[in-house]
């Protein structure tokens, strides 16, 4: 046999370092021109591998997926979310809970969520319409508007306006300090008496509080509604038992945690670049007006092609999530490359969706290429906004079918300008656009 002889893994010296300390958002999306495959990069306490190489990508995703455990910032993560489906480490339980999730996932199941999201984006227009002229920040509403979908897609109207607000802040504050802490590997340990923790472990308490209190009013009802609760609570393992009460917060925490700030950022990007992209956003219209007579449906999300392309393509430019963590377990080769233990790999989407070899200018928000974009094949590995692989995001048809009615319907009735200028985008766990997204409401059409 031939030895192949091994590549080298260039290294980010000390000012690729201080580069990426200011800027890390271009850092990542721009690694590709001078380091094709990957770097390194060395910190002191951490060594990590930035790869944005399509087939390395598949080899620790999938082909080899027991060798790359998640890393640092998911053991942040299940402070939040226990032993959520994102946070579980075990692959063999971690297989078992994704089975049982899956059904309530499936795009045909996810007709009570598109008609629930109609329903609070009307909400939220009435309230757009009082402020009409006035500045808001989108970004907010955005955030505000998702969580009383998700909230109403999990409990129905078992949960009260109190607690949906209750909810927002108290994921707000939470993912702001999970972010904090996962950023910074010196972070001192939660259970420390240090007042952002104190918050951080009430605003726990509460929601766990608003979670079980549900589970056990619902237990009691003789007619329960079909929402996702009562999905979770009736699914069963193979061996016929159900979710102890325990794995149920978990996964209600887990779908609030890691559906909710993806969510809010991909609509705001996707406005960002349609206002700054007016004829995109002319032909969004162009698709969308005739509901400004009546609202979308499950239904009429399948005819929404441009607006497919739409999201597809400002996930592409702004990554929610720009990149991925894993832990190499044991040393190996891949792709010619040497990984080392205990290093870890750094699965760099905002690398991938701007590899000037997979994307003509890359930088170019232009939702037309993806009319033909296959997203099967190698291209999962070339661009992946919800990640690839067995654990790729169970909740990637719940937004995108989330977020196509949100934009059908804010495109047909809404006028609004942009205020903001530039944004910088702010690359922590997920990629928020610096302090949101300012636009000026002018016209609401109301019903
Ligand atoms: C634009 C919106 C979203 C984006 C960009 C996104 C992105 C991602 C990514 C990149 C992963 C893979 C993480 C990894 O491999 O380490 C993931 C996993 C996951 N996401 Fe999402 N997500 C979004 C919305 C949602 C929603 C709405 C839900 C729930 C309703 C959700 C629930 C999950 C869960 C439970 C996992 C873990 C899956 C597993 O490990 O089996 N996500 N998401």
């Amino acid at each position: 046999m031939v030895a192949v002889a091994q590549k080298q893994i260039p290294e980010a010296g000390i000012m690729g370092i201080l580069n990426a300390r200011k800027d890390r958002f271009g850092t990542l999306s721009k690694a590709p021109l001078k380091y094709p495959d990957l770097f390194l990069f060395k910190i002191p306490g951490r060594t990590a591998y930035v790869i944005h190489q399509p087939e390395m990508v598949q080899h620790i995703l999938q082909r080899n997926m027991l060798n790359y455990q998640k890393d640092q910032g998911y053991k942040v993560l299940a402070l939040l979310l226990g032993n959520g489906l994102i946070t579980n480490a075990d692959n063999d339980s971690w297989r078992k809970q994704r089975k049982l999730l899956q059904p309530p996932f499936h795009r045909e199941s996810l007709t009570n969520m598109c008609r629930i999201a109609v329903e609070s984006v009307e909400e939220l227009l009435k309230v757009w319409k009082t402020k009409e002229g006035a500045e808001i920040n989108f970004t907010h509403d955005m955030a505000w508007l998702t969580i009383d979908i998700v909230c109403k897609t999990l409990f129905t109207s078992d949960v009260s306006n109190e607690q949906i607000q209750m909810v927002w802040r108290n994921l707000n504050f939470l993912n702001e300090a999970a972010t904090k802490m996962a950023s910074n590997p010196w972070h001192l340990p939660w259970k420390w008496p240090v007042p952002r923790y104190v918050k951080g472990r009430k605003y726990i308490a509460e929601l766990n509080d608003m979670i079980y209190g549900i589970m056990k009013r619902r237990r009691q009802q003789s007619n329960p509604p079909n929402d996702l609760l009562q999905i979770l609570l009736e699914a069963r393992y193979d061996d016929g038992t159900p979710m102890s009460d325990e794995q149920i917060r978990d996964e209600v925490m887990t779908v609030f945690v890691a559906g909710h700030e993806t969510t809010v950022n991909a609509l705001s990007w996707t406005w960002y670049l349609l206002k700054k992209n007016p004829a995109c956003e002319k032909k969004l219209f162009e698709e969308n007006k005739r509901f400004a007579q009546a609202n979308p449906t499950f239904a009429d999300v399948a005819q929404m092609k441009y607006g497919w392309c739409v999201m597809n393509e400002a996930m592409r430019v702004y990554p929610p999530v720009p990149v991925i963590g894993r832990a190499v377990v044991t040393d190996e080769e891949v792709c010619g490359y040497h990984l080392k233990k205990n290093c870890s790999t750094i699965i760099n989407i905002a690398g991938l969706h701007h590899h000037p070899a997979h994307w003509e200018n890359p930088a170019q928000f232009n939702p037309e290429r993806f009319l033909n974009f296959d997203l099967k094949g190698d291209n999962r590995f070339v661009f992946m906004p919800f990640g690839a692989g067995p654990r790729i995001c169970i909740g990637n048809n719940f937004a995108m079918l989330e977020m196509q009615i949100i934009n059908a319907m804010l495109s047909s009735r809404v006028e609004m300008e942009l205020t903001s200028k530039e944004i910088e985008p702010e690359p922590l766990i997920t990629l928020k656009p610096g302090n949101g997204v300012m636009v000026r409401i002018k016209q609401v059409e109301v019903r």
